[in-house]
């Protein structure tokens, strides 16, 4: 978390990517710059899609020293969180959608070493996670409805990313999540994100290090 919690940070998220070259993408982002993934598990029940699992994380780990963040897109997080720290990621960011409780698994998550992430769907009040706050590391505020990468920016993450910035306990880090490009990004950091994930604006660019910087820039004008 440390590793990249000094200024306003891309995660480049790996769902667009060209799996077909995972070693080679994975390369290229660090060669751009890119300070830690994102990637996006689902399980085809919590959200309508699929994608992957731990043998793609313990892949990433394998290929890459980066900090790894597993959003997990899963119904019954808990019979997996710890999977997930063993298969390397460092951050397992959870939806409080999935858990009737998510305490006690953002709790386990801390136990293991791990940061404990929670996220939140756009229509999911934030005060849905009130009382978790004090768990978290990282509270993920969703600005698409999870299960697909290219989708628009939905505005109402930026209400509630200023609504969380004014109560989140100190240290815990913001992030948002879905449709953030250039034209999004600067509203998310003057809102307070200060972790912004990013798939299409960069798998659909031919230059990740013109892009990361862009971002990272348009980002930083407004992260202080
Ligand atoms: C959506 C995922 C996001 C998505 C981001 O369910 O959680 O991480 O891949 O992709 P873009 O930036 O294209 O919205
Ligand atoms: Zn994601």
């Amino acid at each position: 978390m440390d590793a990249y919690a000094s200024a306003p940070t891309v995660l480049p998220s790996l769902l667009m990517c060209d799996f077909g070259h995972l070693a080679d993408e994975i390369a290229r982002l660090e060669a751009a710059g890119a300070r830690a993934l994102h990637l996006d598990v689902m399980d085809g029940h919590f959200v309508p899609n699929l994608s992957y699992g731990l043998p793609m994380v313990e892949t990433a780990r394998r290929l890459s020293q980066l900090p790894i963040e597993t959003h997990l897109m899963i119904s019954n997080p808990g019979d997996y969180v710890e999977k997930y720290l063993d298969a390397g990621a460092d951050i397992v960011t959870i939806h409080v959608e999935a858990a009737a409780d998510p305490r006690p698994l953002l709790e386990r998550i801390r136990k293991r070493g791990g940061r404990a992430g929670l996220a939140i769907n756009p229509p999911t009040p934030i005060e849905a996670i009130d009382s978790a706050l004090s768990l978290c590391d990282v509270v993920l505020v969703m600005s698409v409805s999870p299960g697909f990468g290219g989708q628009k920016f939905e505005s109402v993450a930026l209400e509630k990313l200023a609504a969380l910035r004014a109560k989140v306990p100190r240290g815990v880090m913001l992030e948002v999540d879905g449709g953030v490009n250039d034209t999004t990004i600067a509203r998310c950091a003057q809102a307070g994100a200060q972790l912004f994930v990013v798939g299409s604006a960069i798998f659909r660019s031919d230059d990740y290090t013109a892009k990361i910087r862009k971002l990272t820039e348009l980002a930083d004008g407004f992260g202080k």
